[in-house]
């Protein structure tokens, strides 16, 4: 929790406004001018927003990256991304960027940032600068509700089990390396690693910190169950990943320039939806660093 943000339960907000877009999750915000800095009742306000609803949604916002970093710094530290370059200016900032002649569309898998790190991303930020006509769209799923909604039998089977996550999986619908999908995706620079650690273990379900509640936790970053054979747990990945995918579990943002989202990656997947072909599209993404291993 970022320093000086209390929890409640029950209190009605008294600065923003919050409406819900879809039963499982997700809520837009207004009343919010995010090129102001915040004091800390109004971010306290946000914060909550960000907990009950797991993905929050600003539109309108016209805001420099001085800005946009200043508000980000308000949630912890920022990430840098071990494989992708962010911006010369900004490294802090990834610009991704589709262009009319690119085919790949970075984030096109249903995944939870970062699970290949032994601390993963806590939240991820993205505004939108172009967007295209019509699609581009991105989809949420809420990995509490998945949880909750599996049987008591399958709870106790999984609830014992790690996974290993790698950041060096191949693409989960062409199984190509990443080199070969980023030459669909002129813009975007990638980079070496280095000494980054990019393979981790981590829960299947993991308890959210700010909350108590056990989500499933598990992505396109997953590869396997420890101690299973990738024959055996091949299916019960899948499986648990189309009970993820559940229309019940998922809300779904269509951007416009100046919108500005941020999920929680301890209880959310996110999927970028790559059908505007022809069509361009550029967001600003930040990442929120992990402050614990899930547990
Ligand atoms: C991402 O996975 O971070 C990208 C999401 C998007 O571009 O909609």
């Amino acid at each position: 929790m970022p320093e000086g943000v209390q929890l409640w339960n029950h209190r009605p907000y008294e600065t923003i406004e919050v409406k819900r877009l879809a039963g499982a999750l997700g809520a837009e915000i207004s009343g919010v001018d995010l090129s102001e800095p915040l004091t800390d009742g109004l971010f306290g306000e946000i914060y909550q927003a960000f907990v009950e609803h797991h993905v929050i949604f600003f539109r309108d916002q016209e805001i420099t990256p001085e800005q946009y970093l200043a508000f980000a710094k308000r949630w912890g530290g920022i990430h840098l991304h071990p494989f992708m370059k962010g911006l010369d200016d900004h490294p802090e900032i990834l610009e991704l960027i589709k262009t009319e002649t690119d085919t790949y569309a970075f984030g096109n898998s249903w995944h939870s940032d970062q699970m290949f790190a032994p601390k993963p991303a806590k939240c991820t930020m993205l505004y939108a600068l172009e967007t295209p006509e019509t699609g581009g769209d991105t989809q949420f799923a809420n990995l509490y509700a998945a949880y909750d909604a599996l049987s008591d039998g399958m709870k106790a089977m999984v609830g014992g089990l790690r996974c290993h996550n790698g950041g060096d999986r191949t693409s989960a619908h062409d199984r190509k390396s990443r080199a070969e999908r980023y030459s669909g995706a002129s813009g975007m620079k990638l980079k070496d690693p280095g000494d980054v650690q990019t393979e981790s273990i981590h829960p299947l379900v993991r308890t959210h910190v700010d909350t108590g509640r056990k989500a499933l936790y598990m992505g396109s970053h997953t590869q396997c169950i420890e101690g299973f054979t990738p024959e055996e747990s091949k299916p019960i990945l899948a499986q648990l990943q189309k009970h993820i995918e559940r229309p019940e579990f998922i809300c779904r943002f269509n951007w416009a320039p100046g919108s500005l989202a941020i999920w929680d990656n301890r209880c959310c997947q996110h999927y970028a939806i790559n059908d505007y072909a022809g069509q361009r599209r550029r967001m600003h993404r930040i990442t929120i660093m992990g402050e614990d291993a899930p547990f």
